[in-house]
């Protein structure tokens, strides 16, 4: 007999919504820099349906068939070498696969701790979208007064940085294929909004008084690339987070250097565990103080059962939600 026995969502074979289970697991071991996690809640991220698809598979040395890539928690255990966590600690975090699951040892040094007022599943909404969103800024080197465009405002990572950008006291500008979610983002401090209903969007752009944007961030990429470069300012910077649009284009590379622009790729989840360990402790000092002050939000579209992991899945895919899916136990 198992000692210790997890619940986790399976992925038992490449495809649809219909390839994942929810089925027991082996608790996963606790080495002496993990804490082991009691997981209430993890959020749902486009990841887990590449993953789920076959497309974007976990990771070395990272479960294979359990998805979830944030979640947050209780402190259950602690490795023999781990000083900062306690049992009973409330923490969140970030995780290259197996968020999806009753538990999960993580390395101390990627966990953060869930502000006293915030509940587990408002938590879960915050590390993966707060962290890509607040490192995809600084690599494009935000400053105040920057105009930043951020394509599809209503994403999850969309929400965060626009609360991000009017932080720093920058402009948001907020393009989607939605009016509706334009209408929302407002609300979350968007100063000027681009419905993008034919893959145009550079000449609709007020941003700077029509000198484009200083900032974009891209989850589109190949649909909109060439778009991308058009709606840059001078020494402007692209920085490419997502590729919902294809992953393959034309760079107008005449424009690029015409404009002495610059083009960034950026992903978190294969970074190494010290790239990963900086960026949650600039998170801690940087963006954590937001959430007591209320100057940032957890934007959530619904919290679902984790038993409802496919509708959540088909929900995701079908484009409809604002801010996050969060999946609690
Ligand atoms: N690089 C990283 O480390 C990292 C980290 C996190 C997320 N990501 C990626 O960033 C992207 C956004 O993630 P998220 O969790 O914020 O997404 P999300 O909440 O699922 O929102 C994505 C939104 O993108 C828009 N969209 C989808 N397909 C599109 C297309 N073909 N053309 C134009 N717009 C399209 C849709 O909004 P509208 O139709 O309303 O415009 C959709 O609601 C994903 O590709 C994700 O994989 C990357």
């Amino acid at each position: 007999m198992r000692e210790s026995v997890a619940r986790a969502v399976r992925i038992i074979g490449a495809g649809g919504p219909e390839v994942l289970a929810i089925a027991e697991v082996d608790e996963p071991t606790c080495g002496s820099k993990d804490v082991l996690v009691d997981i209430a809640a993890a959020g749902l991220n486009r990841a887990d349906c590449l993953q789920r698809r076959g497309f974007y598979p976990a990771p070395k040395g990272v479960v294979a068939d359990i998805p979830g890539l944030e979640f947050a928690g209780t402190v259950l255990g602690v490795g023999d070498t781990v000083s900062r966590w306690a049992p009973g600690d409330r923490v969140m975090g970030i995780c290259a696969g197996g968020a999806m699951s009753t538990r999960i040892a993580a390395n101390e040094d990627t966990l953060l701790p869930v502000p006293e007022s915030m509940s587990f599943t408002d938590a879960a909404a915050v590390p993966e979208v707060f962290m890509t969103a607040y490192d995809a800024l600084a690599q494009g080197g935000l400053r105040a007064g920057h105009s930043v465009l951020i394509h599809a405002a209503g994403s999850g990572v969309g929400t965060a940085a626009i609360q991000l950008v009017k932080r720093a006291g920058a402009i948001a500008v907020g393009s989607s294929r939605s009016d509706d979610k334009l209408v929302k983002a407002k609300s979350l401090g968007l100063s000027e909004s681009v419905l993008v209903t034919d893959k145009l969007f550079a000449k609709k752009l007020k941003a700077c008084h029509g000198k484009g944007a200083d900032i974009i961030l891209d989850f589109v990429g190949a649909a909109y690339l060439s778009e991308n470069i058009k709606a840059l300012a001078p020494q402007g910077t692209l920085v490419v987070i997502g590729l919902l649009g294809g992953v393959s284009a034309e760079l107008p590379l005449g424009l690029l250097l015409a404009k002495r622009a610059r083009v960034i790729g950026t992903v978190l989840r294969s970074r190494s565990l010290a790239e990963k360990s900086s960026l949650t402790r600039e998170l801690a000092d940087n963006v954590l103080p937001g959430f007591e002050t209320g100057e940032l939000v957890p934007v959530i579209d619904r919290v679902m059962s984790m038993e409802d992991i496919a509708e959540a899945h088909r929900f995701l895919e079908s484009n409809a939600s604002f801010g996050k899916i969060v999946m609690a136990w």
